[in-house]
């Protein structure tokens, strides 16, 4: 049997972790497995094809990053061509990159990626390949799975930022609002938020206005509390109904969502009068070693995808249905994404303990 492994889409720390375990278990099958570089690159002659041994893989379950790299504009269904005149088109070079699977002997893949890369994955399994999927996003944002590995550690990451801000907000007596990532779920907003004891969260779930965020900053100010912590996700709806977007992206990129801190910052200082300071944590939260929680998480998934190869599961993801590595159908996954419940215990506890939502 011979496997090969891709990583796609943002990077999210514990990719390496997932390759190591999925490597090792399947060498210790007997099997032999291929690192395809860059996404699908590796597959489309736009990058390499290497061998994973036992060696490749030695040392790496601790660090960020991966060892494949990655890309989020490699879609084959979609492949981004710039014509003579400088202007894009896109083409489909689906079949040559099976075709090149196949001549190197590929018999099935473990594609690990979010949603983007999920449903890629689908639609080449709907073409016979045979894939299997790992969840992968610091955003948390894929359905069927308790959690993404990568999410703990970029939490970890905004929170230790919440708790510097705490202190030279307090010192200044200023509002400080720390943009976090995420896309249109508000996941690490939340967690990080609450954790830190933040003072307003702000999701693209729960509508907000500015009025609101306002009258939290000046009734903790009344009450003597001068400084305040906002913690907005970077998809959070601004008072406008828009979702700020930063500038122009490359050709196949989904657009780049954030820049709304500044402007909340901006707001928050014209109608409160108090002084205002942004943060955009930005990529940060995607560096780093990953967490224990997501090594660990990422280990699993790693083997389980392995094993889950063994049992011919093409089409489906590995996912964590606590205390169970489970798999699931990648179809179902897409049907939908991962949102915050706005009735969820997370966001009622926030509320009982006096944070704002800006509702
Ligand atoms: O999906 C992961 C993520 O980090 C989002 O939270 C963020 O909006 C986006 O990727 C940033 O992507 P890029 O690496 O292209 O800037």
């Amino acid at each position: 049997m011979r496997i090969a492994i891709s990583t796609g889409g943002g990077d999210a720390p514990g990719l390496n972790a997932v390759i190591r375990a999925a490597t090792l278990s399947a060498l210790s099958r007997g099997w032999s497995v291929l690192g395809i570089k860059r996404g699908y690159y590796g597959l489309l002659g736009e990058d390499e094809v290497v061998p994973l041994t036992a060696e490749a893989v030695r040392g790496i379950a601790h660090q960020g990053g991966t060892i494949l790299r990655t890309t989020n504009r490699g879609n084959p269904f979609d492949f981004p061509v710039q014509r003579p005149d400088g202007s894009w088109a896109s083409i489909d070079r689906s079949d040559e990159m099976i075709e090149n699977a196949r001549n190197l002997g590929i018999q099935a893949m473990i594609s690990i990626g979010g949603d983007g890369s999920l449903a890629i994955a689908q639609k080449l399994v709907d073409k016979g390949m045979r894939i299997v999927g790992v969840p992968k996003t610091i955003d948390n944002d894929v359905s069927g799975t308790i959690a993404t590995f990568g999410f703990d550690t970029a939490v970890q990451t905004a929170i230790e930022a919440i708790d510097k801000l705490q202190t030279t907000a307090e010192s200044h007596d200023r509002v400080l609002v720390l943009e976090v990532m995420g896309r249109e779920a508000g996941f690490i907003a939340l967690h990080a938020g609450l954790s830190g004891s933040a003072d307003v969260i702000l999701i693209p779930e729960i509508p907000w206005r500015l009025d609101q965020v306002c009258e939290a900053v000046m009734e903790r100010d009344r009450s003597g509390r001068k400084f305040a912590i906002v913690v907005v996700a970077e998809g959070a709806i601004d008072e406008h109904g828009e979702t700020s977007l930063i500038g122009e992206s490359l050709p196949g990129q989904a657009p780049r969502i954030g820049g709304i801190a500044h402007r909340l910052a901006k707001s928050i200082q014209q109608r409160t009068g108090k002084e205002c300071r942004a943060l955009v944590l930005g990529h940060l939260q995607r560096g780093g070693m990953p967490t224990g929680y997501d090594r660990f998480l990422a280990t699993r998934f790693g083997a389980a995808a392995t094993q889950a190869v063994a049992e011919g599961k093409w089409g489906h993801m590995v996912a964590l249905q606590s205390p169970h590595i489970v798999t699931v159908p990648i179809r179902e996954v897409l049907r939908a994404p991962k949102r915050v419940d706005p009735t969820h215990d997370a966001v009622l506890t926030a509320r009982a303990c006096g944070i704002s939502f800006g509702d």
